[in-house]
């Protein structure tokens, strides 16, 4: 027997885009936050570097600028309407994350502090500017415990721990979700006028990733079986800056700091790949000079690493030889970035105060997601049907601001002003609709997916799928892709899939069965990388994070579109435009 809830909005997923939505719907509507993890421990927490918002603190900005940079960075691919919100509303929701308490950095006269990232310009003269807000290297975590302070402020009701296996969509109207209490067992259905997604990435279909472990994609694979779409799959980003062979995310701010990228010759490569931005071009640009470096021999040792370099004497040596007159020293450096030190410090016993740091490109953030519109509406198809009641935010959903290839420090951006936006627009809609009933076996297919795990008399370890299926990834589905690469990978993922319905697992219990909730995502991981995979396929040109070698340019002519796929009855795909605005496609230059 489940047993039933039901609030005006639930959102689930508390991360910043979560709790955002939350804590402006509840200001006018009953609801309720569900998320598998304890609040705090949601992966926005991972975000280390800082928040962009055109405030021009320390040096001129304008939010036009940011839009540029963003559509730019985005390789054209940006839904240019959509980033004029998330440009021009940063600014507010700084502020407003200001007043609710974030403790940001300060500048010596009190204002919010700013420092460079990847990607964001001062469109005249071409160079870095500062317009990243930041609390140290730690300014998810900030915004975390802001937010959740903020959400028990306003009464929002919390199910911690509880897991949502099925989304009760049908005929393109939603009436809540189904869930499992981690600590019974228990099925829980929640029934709402109004659901929010905002779970966040899905990038544990990778090995060497920056994604914490319960970033599996349970609710797109939940949508994907309830037969509605994903967009721009294929554009999956890679940080540059991951701890060799751990994934680990060592935050774009020490860049933004000054740090460099070293070979194995000692050469600050990425003055050949990008003059201008030299290593604070794009995360896509970075990572693929990164492993062009490791290609032509110039990985540290012959290895596929190289070094990144936040030593103050080399540091001030380049700020020297670029003109800079900022110089930093060690205390200085401990302030700014005391976080990833101290990870560097702990994970690899190597001291990046006086010692070169070993780095390689690690998965770090979906691009494309569930598709909404830009009042965070699911929408169902490439015409734009919206569904009625659900909505999606954050890095889940694909509004799209980011397009091809995400600038740092967007992605809070996006959490806080769409979050926010989708918070309002769900108690809107929640005013005035009713609730609507759910069946008495609403629950059953959610449950039917456990049921088929906890039972199954197979041979097969969750754990050995996992790992293959995150090589394969690492191997075909990474920074550089190919036609036959992608076709080996669907091929065998579907191998994979096939030796999941013969799976055993140990634990047949209820409380706290991790064997079995990692079973099952596992399977939302494995239909993730089939959507991945396909996406990447019939993408035949390469643009921001997706690249394929066997066509290596961009194609505006056939594909300034986004991609839709569906899964059930076998995979499909259709596309849609991009809609541009101010910013006509050019060649990306950094
Ligand atoms: O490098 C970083 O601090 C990551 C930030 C981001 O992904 O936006």
């Amino acid at each position: 027997m489940a047993q039933y809830h039901q609030f005006d909005a639930i959102v689930v997923g508390a991360g910043g885009a979560g709790l955002m939505a939350a804590l402006y719907a509840s200001r006018s509507v009953n609801t309720a936050v569900i998320s598998k993890l304890y609040p705090t421990r949601s992966h926005t927490g991972a975000a280390q570097g800082g928040i962009s918002a055109a405030l021009g603190n320390l040096e001129p900005d304008k939010w036009e600028w940011h839009a540029y940079d963003t559509v730019k960075g985005g390789d054209f691919l940006s839904d240019q309407d959509a980033v004029d919100i998330l440009c021009r509303e940063a600014i507010d929701a700084v502020i407003d994350l200001e007043h609710m308490g974030l403790p940001f950095d300060r500048t010596p006269d009190g204002k919010i502090s700013q420092r460079r990232f990847g990607g964001h310009t001062n469109n005249e003269t071409k160079k870095p500017v500062m317009r990243a807000c930041h609390a140290a290297d730690r300014t998810g975590h900030m915004i975390l415990q802001t937010l959740y302070q903020q959400c028990i402020k306003n009464n929002v009701k919390f199910f911690d721990e509880f897991q949502v296996i099925d989304v009760l969509v049908e005929n393109n109207v939603c009436n809540g979700v189904v869930a499992v209490c981690l600590a019974t067992g228990e099925t829980h259905v929640f029934q709402a006028k109004a659901t929010m997604i905002a779970t966040g990435g899905f990038g544990k279909m990778w090995r060497i990733t920056s994604n914490a472990h319960s970033l599996t994609g349970d609710l797109p694979a939940a949508l994907l079986r309830r037969g509605l779409p994903m967009q721009d799959m294929e554009f999956y980003q890679f940080h540059p800056t991951g701890i060799y062979k751990m994934g680990i995310l060592l935050s774009e701010a020490a860049r933004g700091e000054g740090a460099v990228f070293i070979n194995n010759k000692g050469e600050r490569f990425m003055e050949r790949y990008a003059p201008t931005m030299k290593d604070l071009a794009s995360r896509d640009v970075c990572s693929r000079s990164i492993y062009q470096e490791i290609r032509a021999g110039n990985g540290i040792d012959g290895k596929d690493y190289v070094y990144l370099e936040f030593r103050p004497e080399v540091v001030n040596r380049y700020f020297q030889a670029d003109g800079n007159p900022k110089r930093v020293d060690a205390a200085y450096m401990e302030k700014r970035l005391p976080d990833i030190i101290d990870f560097v410090r702990v994970y690899m016993g190597i001291d990046p105060i006086t010692q070169p740091v070993p780095i390689q490109p690690t998965a770090h953030y979906a691009m494309g997601g569930i598709p909404t519109d830009l009042d965070t509406r699911v929408l169902a198809d490439e015409k734009g049907t919206v569904v009625e009641g659900l909505y999606a935010a954050g890095e889940v959903a694909c509004v799209s601001v980011h397009g091809a290839n995400r600038l740092g420090t967007n992605s809070l951006v996006d959490l806080v002003v769409y979050g926010k936006r989708g918070g309002m627009k769900m108690a809107e809609y929640a005013k005035q609709a009713t609730l609507r009933p759910v069946r008495q076996d609403a629950h059953k297919m959610g449950e039917a997916q456990l049921s088929a795990i906890r039972d199954n008399p197979g041979t097969e370890r969750p754990s050995n799928l996992r790992k293959e299926l995150q090589v394969l990834m690492d191997q075909e589905v990474g920074v550089f892709r190919t036609g036959a690469g992608l076709e080996d990978a669907i091929e065998r993922i579907h191998a994979l899939q096939a030796r999941y319905k013969h799976l055993r697992i140990d634990d047949k219990g209820y409380k706290f069965n991790s064997d079995l909730m990692e079973a099952w995502e596992l399977g939302c991981l494995l239909d993730l990388a089939e959507v991945t995979a396909f996406s990447a396929l019939s993408r035949t040109e390469s643009r921001g994070a997706h690249y394929r070698e066997d066509f290596p340019n961009r194609d505006d002519q056939n594909f300034l579109k986004h991609s839709v796929v569906w899964k059930n009855g076998g995979l499909r795909m259709a596309y849609k435009p991009v809609r541009l605005g101010r910013y006509a496609p050019t060649e990306r230059k950094y």
